[in-house]
């Protein structure tokens, strides 16, 4: 790839914000996080230095899936603001260079949804078919069900329609039919909309339950990518920058599937479901080769495509790629409660808590996932070290109002009963009292201003983004991962020790070559022996004779 192209490819060396605009500031005391909140905190994430920010849902929704059940997808949820003071945020965001994406959900409606409410009423609704109906109960196997606390089916009986329809998540969200060509019209339309007004992309909802034809007649579907392909295509035409940042949370070689073939037409960019779960096992093992060899199993991606890495995401920290005795092994480590486990499969913790505020660890963890190649995806509150709040139902436990300051409810919100708080802010020991951003950014060695300086480095780190991975081997120190990533002759070498003592490691370098550490400079030649304290991170450039290192 050329030097030249690389704005063009401007996701793969992105550091990308999530956020929920209701909880993360009240501008006007309601007890509600809105965009004018969010506007006038966008400097803050340009001091961070993220260039991409990531909405959760926004749209006009009842809220029993935190916005992820849609009532309209054309339009903003009151209690956030209007149209007109998102188009405000999109705008002063752009001007901090921080492009704005937004979740796309449309494997299904909110039951509450005019469509799904014309369904219900009559066969003959011209909504009828956007739905997926059938008189009896297909049969289903185990482990079909994604909320099993809370459902027992995929497919729910409606009275008013005398029938059964598909729902894969909970039974008030009604699965679109992918088959019918007025809903793909339909979810075309969507984006143009909110490309329209000036989004650079989505994130995009449950991509394998979206496509799978499941419920739809014998031949209904010809091939479930067509779908991502046409929208990938209609997203490009509107506007080349646009990116699909696809929710996939499958075994490698099918999740490779979903960014199509060798030219990349399908999504864009794929989060690291497997690899985040690998960095947890190895982690509680403190032995880095379950981490080191899902990296070497990953398939190739087009270069136009890359991993999306993240250490937590807004809903549990899924473990379901791990066999029973690997999770058992996490579960043991980060969250052997009952209550901090949900579906069997995960855990409602944020990352902090679960190292027991160990900062060095905590502060490895970011680094490592940094210096993969990919985006970096942060989840709000995790730059200054936030913690669940596990009073809060399920996977909503991380999802705690964000912490500016030491005062009342965390500076979030000036509402003075915390019963009209959208959600209890976190207390305890992860609390605004002991972390929050007014805090943490006076103090020079804090994490959130070492998070500033990560994020610089990595975005003035093009080896990572658009890079070449290639595993090093030290495998006398088996609680090490040593990695370099090369790009038009430049390379950057990370070392990171997962296990908590302080180890030394010889790094393979060539001869004539040297290794300087990017924040401190400190030069290292042959032979390159590295000593690590315990969490221990060093990104290196290699120095090659005649070669001037950038600042
Ligand atoms: C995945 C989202 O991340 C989750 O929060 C949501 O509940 C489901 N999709 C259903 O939209």
């Amino acid at each position: 790839m050329s030097r030249k192209t690389t704005s063009d490819l401007w996701w793969k060396n992105a550091v990308v914000y999530c956020l929920d605009v209701a909880t993360f500031f009240d501008s006007d005391g309601d007890g509600c996080g809105d965009f004018v909140g969010l506007t006038e905190r966008v400097d803050y994430l340009r001091g961070l230095g993220v260039n991409c920010l990531w909405l959760m849902p926004f749209y006009p929704s009842p809220n029993r899936d935190d916005g992820y059940d849609i009532v309209d997808f054309y339009g903003v949820d009151e209690r956030l603001g209007t149209l007109g003071d998102l188009v405000e945020l999109i705008r002063t965001a752009r001007d901090r260079g921080i492009r704005v994406i937004a979740d796309f959900v449309v494997n299904h409606t909110s039951d509450q949804h005019p469509w799904f409410r014309s369904a219900c009423e009559s066969r003959d609704s011209p909504y009828r078919d956007f739905y997926v109906w059938k008189d009896e109960k297909p049969d289903e196997q185990p482990g079909d069900v994604v909320f099993p606390d809370q459902e027992d089916s995929n497919w729910a009986w409606n009275e008013q329609a005398g029938q059964f329809y598909l729902h894969r998540f909970y039974s008030h969200q009604p699965d679109l039919n992918i088959a019918n060509p007025e809903v793909r019209d339909e979810m075309a339309q969507i984006m143009g909309f909110w490309l329209n007004l000036g989004l650079s992309g989505f994130r995009v909802d449950a991509v394998p339950f979206l496509i799978e034809p499941i419920g739809l007649p014998e031949g209904a579907v010809v091939e479930p990518h067509e779908l991502l392909r046409d929208l990938r295509a209609y997203l490009n035409r509107r506007n080349g920058e646009a990116i699909l940042l696809g929710e996939v949370n499958l075994p490698p070689e099918e999740q490779r599937t979903f960014v199509g073939g060798e030219d990349g037409d399908e999504l864009h960019m794929l989060f690291d479901f497997v690899g985040n779960q690998a960095m947890y096992l190895s982690l509680a093992r403190g032995d880095a080769t379950p981490l080191r060899e899902t990296l070497r199993a990953a398939p190739a991606l087009p270069h136009i495509a890359s991993m999306a890495r993240f250490v937590r995401n807004h809903d549990e920290l899924t473990l379901d790629k791990l066999t029973d005795d690997e999770r058992q092994e996490v579960f043991a480590r980060f969250g052997a409660d009952a209550g901090m486990q949900l579906y069997g499969r995960g855990l409602r913790r944020r990352l902090p808590p679960m190292l027991d505020g160990d900062e060095a660890a905590i502060r490895m963890t970011y680094s490592l996932a940094f210096a993969l190649p990919g985006a970096a995806v942060l989840f709000y509150g995790e730059e200054i070290g936030m913690g669940e709040n596990l009073a809060i139902d399920g996977r909503l436990a991380v999802r705690s109002p964000m912490q500016w300051s030491a005062e009342r409810h965390g500076g979030f919100s000036l509402v003075e009963d915390p019963d009209d708080l959208v959600r209890p802010v976190t207390d305890g020991a992860f609390g605004p009292r002991h972390v929050n951003a007014t805090a943490l950014r006076r103090d020079p060695d804090s994490l959130l201003n070492w998070f500033e300086r990560l994020i610089r480095r990595r975005r003035e780190s093009p080896e990572i983004g658009f890079g070449t991975l290639t595993l090093l081997d030290v495998e006398a120190a088996p609680s090490v991962l040593a990695h370099r990533c090369d790009w038009r002759g430049s390379t950057i070498v990370a070392v990171h020790e997962l296990g908590g003592n302080a180890v030394e490691v010889q790094l393979p370098v060539d001869d004539g070559e040297a290794l300087v550490d990017v924040s401190t400079g400190e030069e290292h030649s042959l032979p390159a022996t590295l000593a690590l304290p315990r969490y221990g991170a060093r990104w290196l450039r290699v120095r090659r004779a005649g070669q001037r290192l950038p600042p």
